[in-house]
């Protein structure tokens, strides 16, 4: 049967979502409030890009689904921390996020702010729970977490995120915003391929290769987001469109134009795509995604 993409992306998407119910199932002590507002921005309908490309990148090195999806929710729990965040006042000011009111608008900032605060530790004790992995797995989840948190802090989305707000209205320069992207979009994405072979203990030319894949693909994927910014539908996008510009943000069409911006995401899908070659045809759907990402229009 040949392979079908939107298949594919429904098929992942409902596992997440199921996995993601999972980790919603039971408040305990939790806040109404806070369990409400962590709800309200997890399922708001985001496109589930780094959970899918997990599942994927699991496929690709055998490892196990159920796995794979504590990866996936780790993920997700943790960029949308992060979207919450990035929309404060205080950072990008940001009324609307995946076509509804952002977090903070709802409830308000500080139980927007602590909402991203229970994300992120939620996030690290879904995925460090060893009894949720089978023994083979297990020695290698110490590994697993502190890269994640790597990718994550400020060596990573956190410094990213740093240095994309005391960077606004700065001159537009590549090498800065390459660093940006790199680190607050790239970082994420890399933990998306590559944390589920080092959970696999999979081959190191295969963890290199979904390496290279995720850092290619991660780079691309913030440059769409650019352009998406600039010359995209905000109804489409569930976001406001112009932003960037309206606040001197050190993007790829700031720093070297649209049509070169969009070049460099061909150069670099191209580069995601050929990163594969060590999988065969195990490596379809994660080539069909990168190409995904580079046409999308939302
Ligand atoms: C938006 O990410 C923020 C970036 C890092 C570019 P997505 O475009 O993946 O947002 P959702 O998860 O679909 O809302
Ligand atoms: C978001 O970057 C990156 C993180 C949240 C880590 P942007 O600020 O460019 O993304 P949008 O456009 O608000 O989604
Ligand atoms: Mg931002
Ligand atoms: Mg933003």
């Amino acid at each position: 049967m040949s392979f079908s993409l939107p298949n594919y992306l429904e098929s992942k998407r409902l596992k997440v979502e199921k996995g993601l119910m999972e980790v919603f199932k039971n408040p305990g002590d939790c806040p109404k409030v806070l369990w409400e507002s962590m709800k309200y921005s997890i399922f708001a309908g985001g496109k589930r890009l780094r959970p899918v490309l997990c599942l994927a990148s699991a496929e690709a090195v055998g490892l196990p689904e159920k796995s794979a999806l504590r990866i996936a929710c780790a993920l997700e729990l943790i960029h949308t921390y992060s979207l919450i965040h990035d929309d404060l006042p205080a950072l990008d000011n940001d009324d609307y996020r995946r076509g509804r009111k952002t977090n903070h608008k709802v409830y308000g900032e500080a139980m927007a702010i602590l909402a991203g605060d229970g994300l992120l530790t939620l996030a690290f004790q879904w995925l460090s729970d060893p009894s949720a992995y089978p023994t083979k797995c297990q020695k290698n989840l110490a590994k697993v977490n502190y890269e994640l948190a790597w990718h994550a802090g400020y060596p990573g989305m956190v410094g990213g995120q740093v240095d994309d707000v005391i960077s606004e209205k700065k001159r537009p320069n590549l090498a800065k915003v390459f660093s940006i992207h790199r680190r607050k979009t790239g970082a994420l994405l890399i933990s998306s391929t590559r944390l589920p072979a080092l959970l696999a203990g999979a081959d190191p030319k295969k963890v290199k290769a979904l390496t290279e894949y995720g850092k290619a693909a991660g780079l691309a994927f913030q440059i769409v987001d650019d352009i998406l910014n600039e010359v995209g539908d905000s109804k489409k996008l569930g976001k406001a469109a112009g932003s960037d510009r309206e606040r001197g943000k050190m993007t790829y069409p700031a720093a070297i134009g649209l049509e070169r911006s969009k070049k460099e995401v061909k150069l670099l899908t191209d580069k995601a795509v050929s990163a594969l070659k060590v999988f065969g045809s195990k490596g379809q759907p994660l080539e069909a995604l990168v190409r995904h990402m580079a046409e999308r229009t939302y």
